[in-house]
């Protein structure tokens, strides 16, 4: 097969993904850089347009940043990193105002003495009503507004349906120097089937998180963890994988998959029950439905297990119908279309994989450990989510540290970049793959062993059942990949199994129960704490 002429991009600044990170990012950045924004699906298409809560934030005048920081904390099991902790939540109220001047809208009430104010909702872990948020579907008013305003942005042109394949570094180019830098990106142009260059002076993983790793989950198909695998691949270090988190309510109805029912349900009231009707958090934490989230995404899977059951129920059919219908519209609808009416019925619900607390180690500037490389969002480990995100945390870390990436990158505005040719993607020595089958298959068997064996209740010989099988797949999907021609499914298979390797091996390292992670072999919490940070070089 001859190698055909490939097109080349070049940019300032480089942004891959276009969820709330990577939009806002972009968007601070759009009066200094040309920037080019790629996306893999449609611009507005990935984890941020599904949030349905809302936003963390210190608003209201009750409340204050030590106790946002330390609700943050608590939850996060002991292993935060204050010094990110306590970064965010000062940058928060200044990541909500700037929503607003985007033009985002937050759900308003009136008080007593007539006067309107955002309304604040609560969810688990925060002590205090502090979620600021968009009736039922904030993370769609956030994406489709900032999506709206970038179409209008000068200096930014958006490359929709674009898998980034792989980065591109002075090091993996063989330019010989001491710090490796990081030059661009080579994506898969999913209409044409062709992989083309896109050169920058700097870059910015905005990927988010690596849910489609298990079986069932709240997260759109684009959640691959494709950002995580290639900063590792890359050299990157990647830390804290094994705290996945599990929503603990997510529909179970055979008609609906990934529909999540929002935490903040339980913040105004719904309680969680038994079939039979008995009302069960109150067994297993003080806080009852208003635990942190692997507590009580732990006790409905005990009670699931205990009972050989398949959901339990969550019910907010005792609270006044029209409260009800205004708060929650969209989960309200959503069901009724599968015949359950809210304001009446118990709503079935289980488990499932919803976010991804480890990724890509960056310092509080959401710098990597390659030069000119970030990374912001899900996709990145800061150290504030610990060993168990908070709640309504992460919308606020993406728009955050999107603003410190973007601050940095202005700072960085008169470093020298020494141009460089970079070589073109060589498609030379492989075909069109023959048997699709072994993409699907290897990649339903992937999502199914993570499931069974690194899931919310984990053992030594699951994780390593689950360590053996990912190393045949990691083999056969080696072997595809040298031979046949990229396709976003191979790609996307290729990164699951990264990732899958990363929170197995960053599973196996942690002899304890923490926050997320939890093993029937250490059920005990040690009194020091640490990160598990992984390097290529270990
Ligand atoms: P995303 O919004 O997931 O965007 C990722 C982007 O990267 C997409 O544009 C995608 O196409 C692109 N991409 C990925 N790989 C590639 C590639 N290889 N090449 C090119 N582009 C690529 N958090 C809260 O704080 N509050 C909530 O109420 C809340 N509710 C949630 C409800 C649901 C159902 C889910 C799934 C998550 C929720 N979360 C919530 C979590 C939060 O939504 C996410 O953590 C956050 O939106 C992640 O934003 P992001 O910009 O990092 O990534
Ligand atoms: C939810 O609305 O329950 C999701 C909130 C979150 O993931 O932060």
């Amino acid at each position: 097969m001859k190698k055909s002429a490939i097109t080349q991009h070049e940019s300032d600044v480089l942004i891959i993904g276009s969820g709330a990170a990577g939009l806002t990012c972009a968007l601070q950045l759009s009066e200094h850089f040309s920037i080019n924004v790629l996306c893999k699906s449609e611009l507005t298409e990935g984890a941020t347009y599904y949030a349905q809560g809302g936003i963390a934030a210190v608003l209201d005048n009750n409340d204050s940043t030590d106790s946002h920081v330390n609700d943050t904390l608590i939850a996060g099991a002991g292993l935060c990193n204050p010094e990110s902790v306590r970064y965010t939540v000062e940058n928060s109220k200044a990541a909500i105002d700037w929503l607003i001047e985007q033009g985002v809208s937050f759900s308003r009430e009136k008080d007593d003495s007539g006067q309107t104010s955002y309304h604040l909702t609560r969810e688990g872990g925060h002590s205090h009503r502090r979620i600021i948020h968009s009736k039922d579907a904030t993370g769609k008013e956030v994406q489709t507004t900032l999506s709206s305003v970038i179409k209008r942005a000068k200096n930014i042109r958006l490359f929709e349906k674009y898998n980034a394949v792989d980065l591109i570094t002075s090091h993996k180019i063989g330019l010989i120097g001491p710090k490796n830098r990081c030059l661009g990106a080579y994506a898969l142009n999913r209409s044409s089937g062709e992989v083309e260059v896109f050169k920058a002076k700097s870059v910015v993983l905005a990927t988010g998180g690596a849910s489609k790793v298990y079986l069932y989950t709240s997260n759109p198909d684009v959640s691959s963890g494709d950002g995580i695998a290639m900063a590792w691949r890359s050299g990157c270090r990647v830390a804290n994988m094994e705290f996945n988190q599990f929503h603990p309510t997510c529909l179970f109805h055979s008609k609906a998959h990934s529909f999540l029912i929002t935490e903040a349900l339980r913040g105004e009231g719904a309680v969680l029950k038994l079939p039979s009707g008995e009302r069960f958090m109150p067994r297993f934490d003080e806080r009852a439905e208003l635990a942190p989230r692997d507590i009580v995404a732990r006790a409905i899977d005990h009670e699931i297990k205990r009972l050989g059951i398949d959901c339990v129920y969550l019910d907010i059919s005792h609270k006044d119908p029209e409260f009800v219908r205004s708060h929650f519209p969209t989960i309200y609808e959503r069901l009724k279309k599968l015949d359950i009416d809210i304001t009446k019925d118990p709503i079935p619900v289980v488990p499932a994989a919803h976010y991804t607390c480890g990724g890509v180690v960056v310092n509080n500037n959401a710098a990597t450990d390659i030069g000119n490389l970030f990374a912001i969002g899900e996709v990145a480990f800061t150290g504030l989510h610990g060993a168990n995100r908070m709640a309504s945390n992460s919308l606020l870390e993406c728009l955050v540290f999107a603003r410190a990436a973007a601050l940095q990158i202005i700072k960085d505005k008169e470093k020298p970049h020494p141009q460089v040719d970079i070589p073109d993607w060589d498609e030379s020595q492989v075909s069109d793959s023959d048997e699709e089958v072994v993409v699907s298959h290897n990649w339903h068997e992937l999502r199914h062993l993570m499931w069974n064996y690194v899931g919310i209740v984990r053992t030594t010989k699951r994780l390593e059942r689950a360590h053996r099988r990912i190393q045949l797949l990691k083999q056969e999907v080696r072997d595809y990949y040298a031979n046949f021609k990229v396709t976003s499914n191979l790609l996307e298979l290729r990164n699951l199994i990264t990732v899958a390797e990363l929170i197995i091996e960053c599973a196996q390292r942690r002899k304890e129960s923490r926050g997320l992670h939890y093993t029937l072999d250490h059920k005990q919490t040690d009194p020091v704490t640490k990160d598990t940070i992984i390097s290529k070089l270990d």
